[in-house]
């Protein structure tokens, strides 16, 4: 594959769910986001005028090709970076993505909190639910699970979970409640620090263009 020219601005954006408003803010920014909604296996995909590369990742990829400088914005939720700490600037707040994390249970059946062994809390977000229940003096043990984590209380792994919640609606088909707000989340830019010091023009009139366009 080609090496971008100077004039492309290299971005690391997460496959997925949000990758559908992520591409109306990009219209709304002056860029053309076709090649975005393209239904193929395509991981690189520049924009007709080259003037944009968008590198298509796992969401928990992002901020390292990021940090990296393998790219040089991406789009993130602030979960991925409440979890794992990066070093790189977060220079505007999309407001896509909304959602929040939460602890979440069996409906109507929320533990108490003097039950005498320790709450158990299955989640992907162990550092986040590791310093939430720390801040409450909640002694718990977590466990790790990578995805349909609702399946751990169903199941009995676990007594609650922490995770992300956008609609409610895997929660509600599996018998689900929440029972704690932690954090709001929404989607982020994230820079690369070197990139963003030099200030580099098309990247400037991106981030300029981004910001201006909600
Ligand atoms: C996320 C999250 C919940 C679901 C919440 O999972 O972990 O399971 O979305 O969304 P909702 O409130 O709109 O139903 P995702 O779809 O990313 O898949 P995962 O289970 O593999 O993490």
């Amino acid at each position: 594959m080609a090496e971008p020219s100077p004039g492309t601005v290299t971005i690391a954006v997460p496959k997925g769910r949000v990758l559908k408003s992520l591409a109306k803010r990009f219209a709304r920014a002056g860029v053309d986001p076709v090649v975005l909604l393209d239904d193929d296996r395509r991981l690189v995909r520049a924009t007709d005028d080259g003037s944009v590369r968008f590198l298509l990742l796992k969401p928990d990829d992002v901020p390292t090709y990021v940090e990296y400088g393998a790219a040089d914005l991406g789009v993130v939720g602030r979960d991925v970076l409440l979890e794992r700490e990066y070093d790189l600037y977060v220079p505007l707040d999309l407001g896509i993505g909304i959602c929040k994390m939460a602890v979440c249970g069996m409906a109507g059946r929320a533990p108490r909190n003097n039950d005498l062994r320790p709450l158990r809390v299955a989640t992907k977000f162990v550092n986040i639910a590791t310093r939430y229940y720390r801040e409450q003096k909640r002694q718990v043990e977590i466990i790790y699970v990578q995805g349909s984590v609702e399946l751990a209380p169903i199941t009995g792994l676990a007594d609650v979970i922490v995770d992300l919640v956008e609609t409610g609606e895997t929660l509600r088909q599996n018998g689900l409640e929440v029972f704690e707000d932690i954090v709001d989340i929404s989607s982020v830019v994230i820079a690369n620090v070197a990139a963003f010091k030099l200030e580099r023009e098309p990247i400037r009139k991106l981030l300029a263009a981004l910001a201006a366009a909600p």
